[in-house]
């Protein structure tokens, strides 16, 4: 039987992974998952248990992860942008989130997107993507989301720069630590979005999907 088929979406924050890979599965009828919010669910809980999400030992909230936790509608605020980033470095939590994210795919194929899927989680994909762009592109995309802002006195374009500043901190952060840190792997196609909509970016990703399943 044919394995199955794994599209790795990674890059920076606010790129456009999860819009990419959202509707890349739909496209391909694959699964689709959002890493990114293991790694904000579990920071969640070490932040409502009072405790310090630099401090080791959230490997403990990540075993305790529910379904249920992944729809909370409390994952994409600042402080847990910056709690993510944090458990995200320590190797134990990554550790206990391996499996889930290969079980997931394993069966059926999928479209996952993160940081590391192409580099650990799946170092055989079908197909690596690394959707990128310019810092002061990704906060424009992220502060007309209306998330990740926090409060600035201030014009429009003192909220964009406080949002890049955020965005430039947690991916030096990403991409700095010892344990899969951000990087696009050695066979991943780089789309550069800069100048791309959100279609644009699907219609150049299925050209090369496609071309690689033909
Ligand atoms: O998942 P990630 O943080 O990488 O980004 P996202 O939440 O998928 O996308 C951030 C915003 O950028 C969304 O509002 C998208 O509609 C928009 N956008 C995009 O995803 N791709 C483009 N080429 C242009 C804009
Ligand atoms: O949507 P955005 O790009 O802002 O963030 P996200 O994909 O939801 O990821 C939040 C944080 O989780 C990142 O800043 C990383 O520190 C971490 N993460 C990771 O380390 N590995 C992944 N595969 C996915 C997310």
């Amino acid at each position: 039987t044919a394995a199955p088929v794994i599209i790795a979406v990674d890059g920076p924050a606010a790129a456009g992974k999860g819009t990419l890979a959202r509707r890349l599965a739909q496209a391909l009828s694959l699964p689709y998952l959002d890493t990114g919010l293991l790694y904000r669910a579990v920071a969640r809980r070490v932040l409502d248990a009072g405790r310090d999400p630099s401090a080791p030992g959230a490997e403990a909230e990540a075993h305790a992860l529910a379904p249920s936790d992944l729809d909370r509608t409390d994952l994409r605020t600042p402080e847990v942008d910056r709690a993510a980033s944090l458990v995200a470095a320590q190797p134990a939590v990554r550790a206990a989130l391996i499996e889930v994210q290969r079980r997931f795919g394993r069966e059926s194929g999928a479209v996952l997107d993160g940081r590391d899927i192409g580099t650990v989680i799946f170092p055989d994909a079908t197909v690596k993507l690394y959707i990128t762009a310019s810092p002061l592109t990704r906060a424009r995309r992220r502060w007309a989301q209306g998330l990740d802002v926090a409060p600035v006195d201030g014009d429009q374009t003192a909220h964009i720069e406080a949002v890049a500043a955020q965005l430039a901190a947690r991916d030096a952060a990403d991409s700095a630590r010892a344990v899969a840190p951000l990087r696009p792997a050695a066979d991943a196609v780089v789309i550069e979005t800069d100048a791309m909509d959100a279609e644009t970016v699907l219609a150049k990703a299925l050209q090369v999907v496609r071309t690689r399943l033909a």
